[in-house]
């Protein structure tokens, strides 16, 4: 893309001012940078200017999860079936590491923080150990993808090859980046990061499967005869992969995908719960969740809507590839973006300050036909670290992890 175009692309969007230092910038800037406008679909940045026209959900209805006492009675059937798949090489696990964690306020990648308190414990090495029980267990390694972004991925890599993997199997370990988007500020204006860089972030955890297509990944699942992906998110310390009982859960109720669930602990905890919406399975946020709903019960007396999300799920790969083409909503989130303010000096702000744009990969869930919520204790599987402190914080996950005997 050269100069003329450039200007006559950002002036259909009102973003001239991202060629304002073009006259001092280096050859290879200028490339850099003209490189960016032509890759950037800055149409997504209208989506500010309706904002307040937020999709509407459909009718919601409740969707039964499967509870702790059914698949105690079911265990031996479920665990005979996920590990018969698992042994077959049939279940693949997809770490979602392409955050960027702006809440707990680092800046490596999420999993790169040490929770030790007398030794090291990475995140990243909590999964991979999570992970390494059922290649154990099973006596096949499991292939896991981590999905990184532009802004993570030269860290996550080296950092897995410093320590060795954390002993797992290193080809067994494929790594592949996400899709970027612009981020602006409160008036849809892009922020730049430096003279010849327009401010970026991932564009959210929706994009997974369609990056593994686009960088051949999916390919190398096909290949090995993978028929089903475990994603999940790094910052659940006590999430178990390839949970034998739920693959086989999932297989047995001939469901699409498979949800790890919790019982809220309160009806109005901030959780997203799964639920059918116009008769597919969804989530429906803690936000979107009326009074009517928080009400509503079952026919026996429970809470209809009592069972949120832990980003983990098993999906069948057959059926995501049937939903690849299908678009998904944009979301718009307000973050902390970095930008270069008039004098051109860098400015990492304390609080949100703009919008980023994301697809997640819940609305993934509703482009699938069945799916089954899978209880599990709060107390053993989830133990996620958003925050520096509070709630979902290092502290949490910390005394979860103690609990569960994990010595830090
Ligand atoms: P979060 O929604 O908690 O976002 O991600 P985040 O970026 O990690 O953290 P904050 O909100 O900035 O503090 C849930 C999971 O989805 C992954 C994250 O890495 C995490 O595993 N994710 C999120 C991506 O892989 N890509 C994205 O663009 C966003």
């Amino acid at each position: 893309m050269n100069f003329f175009e450039a200007t006559q692309k950002l002036k259909k969007y009102g973003q001239e001012h991202v060629l304002q230092y073009f006259d001092e910038l280096t050859d290879s800037q200028k490339e850099q940078l003209l490189n960016q406008i032509d890759i950037t679909d800055f149409s997504i940045i209208e989506m500010c200017k309706n904002k307040e026209e937020v999709a509407t959900k459909g009718k919601i209805t409740p969707l039964d999860a499967m509870q702790l006492d059914e698949i105690d009675r079911r265990k031996d059937e479920f665990y005979a079936i996920g590990m018969d798949a698992i042994k077959k090489g049939e279940v693949g696990a997809v770490l979602l590491a392409g955050g960027m964690g702006t809440r707990l306020g680092s800046d490596n990648p999420k999993g790169m923080y040490n929770i030790g308190e007398t030794k090291d414990v990475f995140i990243f090495e909590r999964i991979i150990k999570n992970l390494q029980d059922i290649v154990d267990l099973s006596g096949v390694y499991i292939h896991l993808f981590v999905m990184t972004s532009d802004k993570n991925n030269d860290s996550t890599v080296n950092f897995f090859k410093e320590h060795n993997y954390f002993g797992y199997e290193p080809e067994y370990i494929t790594f592949f980046m996400q899709e970027m988007a612009p981020a602006t500020d409160y008036n849809g204006k892009v922020y730049m990061e430096s003279k010849f860089k327009m401010s970026t972030s991932p564009n959210g955890n929706g994009g997974w499967f369609s990056s593994m297509a686009k960088w051949g990944v999916l390919d190398k699942v096909k290949k090995n005869g993978i028929k089903w992906l475990n994603v999940f998110a790094v910052d659940n310390v006590l999430q178990r992969i390839a949970d034998p009982v739920f693959v086989g859960a999932t297989i047995a109720t001939n469901s699409q995908v498979g949800s790890k669930v919790v019982k809220k602990v309160s009806k109005d905890e901030k959780v997203g719960v799964m639920c059918m919406e116009d008769g597919k399975p969804s989530i429906v946020e803690y936000y979107e969740l009326t009074d009517e709903l928080m009400d509503a019960v079952d026919k026996n007396g429970e809470p209809a809507y009592n069972y949120g999300v832990i980003l983990n799920y098993l999906l069948s790969v057959k059926h995501l590839e049937e939903i690849l083409e299908k678009e998904m909503p944009l979301h718009i989130v307000e973050k902390k973006i970095e930008y270069i303010d008039e004098n051109a000096n860098l400015v990492k702000p304390q609080e949100p300050n703009g919008y980023k744009f994301e697809t997640l990969i819940l609305d993934m869930i509703h482009l699938l036909d069945s799916c089954v919520p899978f209880e599990v204790v709060r107390n053993k599987e989830f133990a996620p670290i958003k925050n520096k402190t509070g709630v979902d914080s290092v502290e949490s996950a910390r005394a979860l992890l103690k609990e569960n005997n994990v010595e830090l």
